[in-house]
């Protein structure tokens, strides 16, 4: 609705001027505030610089409360990565400028606001204009806007103008106000000296926020990265952010109460009950301040390497019947390979001409034992077509999957048409990005049973695909004896150690260059564990090690993640050709992504599936004689405990651990897409 429409609106509740709609619309203020107070606020002027996260919620606060005229600012646009906290973030406005949605939404609460609107950014030569008039700043810009901050608060002081600033930290809201009359400037209280690095800025900037910092105790440190500029926040601290900064705002335009300016601190935890103010001397060049600013310089240094999956940007473009931009079909592709695969071995090419993606299988990507027959890499594509079949939907996109259109001796695994369908974005959408393999011990705790059924729903309209749950105590132990016979031929086969050797990227830098592999830490060995991998990569070390029995040690790390789970599943397909195995794989990845979506955690226990199938199209003699004899009573006792699956007959897809599980903190890599087109 344009502003007239607004105000028509109002006039047919008998509402005829602005006073008449304010004095109504703002009735239910008073108690509170006086009417006079309010006709002040209604002429008073607020600059918000700043339309996310808590500049957005600001905006509706200050409105609601009465103020008429604003300052606002914002170049961005709304991208679906908003939608935790920023309050004018929904899906019909992705892609549409922040500024021009939030004026929209404060006009419609009151459509007789003064808003002007500053669509740069604040620089030198506007900053005059974005202050002219105003009694108030609530800041609302970016934690990493430093440089825009710290020109706007010396000069809102020089200029006579109050500056409110409220961070959203963890749960909690950390508030300081700059006084042009009195306390601390923005400069002296944070201890910014020209030339500092921004990283520096950063943290002093943080740490001066909340001096008591609250939110340290319970927020994972390696979520914060200060290089990519993005951390952990919100939409409650937002909330809680506005509800404190805007009482600031009120008490500062109706001259209400003392205004404690900078050195003084407020902080408000609710997640942890805790409400911390005082004074903080000299600001950051307070003692005690800069040996937290060392501390904690340290830790995120050591945080440096844990590495957080890139998220590509969601592409805000339209799409029509007639064409889809590449850029959404990058996206879609993009969304494909962060599927799993063997020892992330990355086993696919891409081809798209028109609305059509085309998925290739990578022969020589996967040489290794394990991928007997491509299944392995096979059931990867499957994987990847679950992944463009999901995100797909995230942009209106329907796909009809046609499987191995050339034949099944061909490398075209399917075509994936992209029909423009208004349908609606499936819920595993986020978890694309979540989902990965943690290998460290889950709690035992059983999982419930509507849990265990959605999951089966899941995947019940794939043709032929079957899920089997162990859950039992006891049958969960006997899984991990077999599972422990088996793991053992992972150290014991020459070649399967050799390519493991091969695929463990032993250090960052590797694992950064090469961008595929089993980065070291994401193996979740621990320290005397990774020093047993890096010693044993040469065969007659392991060898060695092998004949006086510590080799074992791998297979007990197997036993005991299945014993430390609350249960194993086992999927399969009605067949063993690569169409079932694709299948089996779109199977495996909507599984993996509902569990990601539960909060679970899943691995992959797939020698003792992968060795099945070997057993089948090779024979016994391709496994070594001492081999032979424990894998034929370990299928007796396999099939014993999955009675109901025909395991001759059926295609066994992936056999997994599941759980409640620590998030895991190093994760892997995917090549850039461009190493992928044929
Ligand atoms: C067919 C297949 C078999 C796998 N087998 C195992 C396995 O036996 N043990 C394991 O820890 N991970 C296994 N994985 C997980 C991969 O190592 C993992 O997907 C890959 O390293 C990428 O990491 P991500 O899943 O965290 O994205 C398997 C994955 C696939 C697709």
């Amino acid at each position: 609705m344009d502003k007239t429409s607004l105000i028509n609106k109002i006039k047919e509740f008998g509402l005829n001027t602005r006073e008449e709609y304010m004095a109504e619309a703002f009735s239910r203020n008073i108690g509170l505030l006086t009417q006079a107070e309010q006709d002040k606020l209604a002429n008073a002027k607020v600059a918000i610089p700043g339309m996310g996260g808590v500049g957005g919620v600001h905006l509706i606060t200050m409105t609601r409360t009465g103020v008429g005229n604003f300052h606002i600012a914002d170049f961005d646009t709304y991208d679906p990565v908003n939608i935790n906290r920023q309050f004018g973030a929904r899906v019909p406005d992705f892609g549409r400028p922040k500024m021009e949605v939030m004026k929209e939404q404060a006009l419609s609460i009151n459509p007789y606001l003064e808003i002007k609107e500053f669509p740069e950014e604040i620089n030198a030569s506007n900053i005059d204009d974005f202050l002219d008039g105003v009694q108030v700043v609530i800041d609302g810009l970016d934690f990493f806007a430093f440089d825009i901050r710290r020109l706007l608060f010396n000069r809102a002081r020089e200029k006579g103008v109050y500056v409110i600033t409220a961070g959203p930290l963890g749960f909690s809201s950390a508030m300081l106000i700059f006084s042009p009359h009195e306390g601390m400037s923005f400069d002296e209280y944070f201890n910014i000296v020209d030339g500092m690095a921004s990283q520096d800025q950063y943290l002093s900037f943080a740490l001066g926020l909340a001096p008591r910092a609250t939110h340290i105790k319970y927020m994972d440190l390696s979520r914060v990265d200060l290089e990519s500029k993005a951390g952990p926040s919100l939409n409650i601290a937002c909330q809680i952010c506005s509800g404190m900064a805007a009482t600031e705002a009120v008490r500062i335009i109706l001259n209400k109460g003392r205004i404690k300016p900078a050195p003084y601190f407020f902080q408000f935890d609710p997640f942890l009950q805790k409400y911390r103010k005082g004074k903080l001397y000299m600001g950051n060049r307070n003692p005690i301040q800069k040996i937290k600013l060392r501390v904690v310089k340290k830790l995120l240094a050591r945080n440096k390497w844990k590495y957080k999956p890139s998220i590509p940007e969601f592409p805000a473009v339209k799409i029509t019947k007639e064409s889809i931009p590449k850029k959404v079909i990058r996206y879609i592709i993009r969304a494909g390979i962060q599927a799993p695969s063997g020892d992330n071995a990355q086993p696919w090419e891409f081809s798209f001409k028109d609305n059509n993606i085309f998925l290739y299988l990578n022969r020589d990507a996967d040489p290794s034992f394990f991928n007997i027959n491509q299944i392995a890499s096979i059931i990867s594509c499957g994987a990847v077509l679950e992944n463009m079949r999901i995100a797909a939907s995230a942009f209106d996109l329907n796909t009809n999957i046609n499987y191995l259109p050339s034949g099944i001796e061909d490398d075209l695994m399917a075509s994936i048409e992209l029909i423009y369908n208004e349908t609606s974005i499936n819920p595993l959408f986020a978890s694309i990005w979540k989902r990965n393999t943690n290998r460290t011990f889950y709690e035992k705790k059983p999982i419930s049973s509507i849990v265990l059924n959605d999951l089966k729903k899941s995947i019940s309209d794939i043709p032929g695909i079957k899920l089997h749950f162990v859950v039992e105590k006891d049958e969960l132990k006997k899984l991990a004896k077999i599972i422990y016979k088996t793991d053992q031929i992972r150290t014991e086969n020459r070649s399967l150690h050799e390519y493991l050797g091969k695929m463990i990227r032993y250090s960052h830098k590797e694992a950064i260059e090469k961008c595929d592999g089993l980065p070291l830490k994401n193996l979740e060995a621990g320290f005397a564990g990774e020093i047993f991998l890096k010693a044993t990569r040469p065969w007659f070390i392991m060898n060695l090690i092998n004949k006086i029995g510590v080799g074992k040690m791998v297979a007990l790390h197997s036993f005991q993640g299945i014993i430390n789970s609350s249960g194993v599943a086992l999927i399969t397909v009605d067949g063993m050709n690569p169409e079932d195995f694709l299948k089996g794989g779109q199977a495996v990845e909507r599984i993996w992504l509902a569990i990601t979506q539960h909060g679970l955690a899943m691995q992959p226990m797939t020698a003792i599936t992968l060795f099945w199938q070997r057993w089948q199209l090779e024979g016994k003699k391709s496994f070594a004689k001492k081999h032979r004899k424990l894998l034929r009573d370990v299928w007796e006792e396999y099939q014993s405990l999955f009675r109901e699956v025909n395991i001759p007959k059926e295609g066994q897809v992936m056999l997994f651990r599941f759980g409640y599980g620590k998030e895991i903190k190093y994760k892997t890599y995917r090549k850039d897409l461009k190493h992928f087109f044929k």
